[in-house]
């Protein structure tokens, strides 16, 4: 875990850390196969690592209620299960090599093994779900109908006469929102918080995993040690909002236009985009609206009870804004 809480929440840490432990025990026994090519290729971005922003954010809105309840867990579970069979199929449609600092599944074993065990994991996710009664199910199915449209809409563009801006910011709600508003409404809803304060709850999520997709967008311009390779959005041809904003501005180079209106798979093209890119103004005006999504979702905090739960949340708004997770 990155996020780095202020000393008065050190009760708290310990509880979270607590949590996140049985977390891990639990994922590992939820994705254990008999058939050992599943059990490889699902252990595999399991153990390579990664936040667990998702189940951290379960954990944070069950402090709402009773955090101890039989449900917290497997919620956590569920949703990092979730996210893990998304970032399989996402890597197939990106192409990309490295996650989690590890060879990416598709890299490794090809396309076909690669969409099998995201489709293994979601599964072993429904498989889980299945226990926490047909309310959860209904948040994971929606959830996931929201996240897939997402990715068909990030990846078809705007209609004529959309605004591309708009298009992507809704893209980023449905393909990302989505699922870290569910982890909330997850934690609030196991926890026996009221529905009241889960929505509100569900509501910080959705900012606060716009805020996280503006932020990781610009470590893919910005950061060599992501744990992905760099550039990877430049290379697909997937306009994130520091490019939309390039194409924008009127002072960007006709070169550096021509170079951000398509894919770049020639490497020294990649490399001239990437460099211009991350010297070009839009990288600052794209913190700029990072910072608005984070001040959206501190607002969204107003209506929770004070408290630890709450100021933790605060710090992980500022550990994305200071994009240090
Ligand atoms: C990657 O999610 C996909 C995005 C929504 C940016 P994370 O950044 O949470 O990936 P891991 O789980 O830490 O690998
Ligand atoms: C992936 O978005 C978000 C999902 C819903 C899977 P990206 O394609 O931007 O995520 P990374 O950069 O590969 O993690
Ligand atoms: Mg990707
Ligand atoms: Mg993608």
């Amino acid at each position: 875990m990155t996020v780095m809480f202020p000393a008065e929440l050190a009760l708290l840490e310990a509880r979270l850390a607590t949590g996140l432990e049985a977390i891990e025990t639990r994922l590992r026994q939820e994705i254990s196969s008999e058939y050992e090519l599943a059990d490889i290729t699902a252990r595999h971005l399991v153990e390579a690592g990664g936040k667990r922003f998702r189940p951290l954010l379960v954990l944070l809105a069950a402090q709402f209620g009773d955090d101890q309840a039989s449900g917290v867990v497997p919620a956590a579970v569920v949703v990092e299960l979730t996210h893990l069979a998304t970032l399989y199929h996402d890597d197939v449609m990106d192409e990309a090599e490295v996650r989690r600092g590890a060879q990416s599944a598709n890299s490794r074993w090809g396309n076909t093994v690669a969409i099998l065990s995201g489709d293994f994991l979601f599964a072993r996710s429904s498989k889980l779900l299945a226990e926490l009664g047909p309310q959860a199910v209904r948040v994971q199915a929606e959830t996931f109908e929201r996240l897939v449209i997402g990715q068909l809409r990030e990846s078809v563009g705007p209609k004529a006469g959309e605004d591309p801006i708009t298009h992507h910011l809704g893209v980023l709600a449905d393909k990302t929102g989505s699922l870290i508003a569910a982890a909330g409404r997850y934690g609030a809803m196991m926890a026996g918080v009221s529905a009241e304060l889960t929505n509100e709850i569900a509501k910080f999520g959705e900012s606060i995993g716009i805020a996280f997709q503006l932020s990781d967008d610009l470590l893919d311009i910005e950061s060599d040690n992501s744990g992905k390779t760099p550039g990877t959005d430049l290379r697909e041809g997937i306009r994130t909002l520091p490019v939309l904003l390039a194409l924008n501005d009127p002072r960007t180079s006709e070169t550096l236009r021509d170079l951000l209106s398509r894919p770049l798979t020639n490497h020294v093209e990649h490399a001239q985009a990437l460099a211009e890119l991350r010297a070009h103004p839009a990288m600052d005006q794209a913190r700029i609206v990072l910072d608005e999504w984070i001040a959206r979702a501190v607002t969204a905090l107003e209506p929770l009870p004070d408290g630890d739960a709450k100021t933790a949340l605060r710090t992980l708004c500022d550990s994305i804004a200071n994009r240090s997770i």
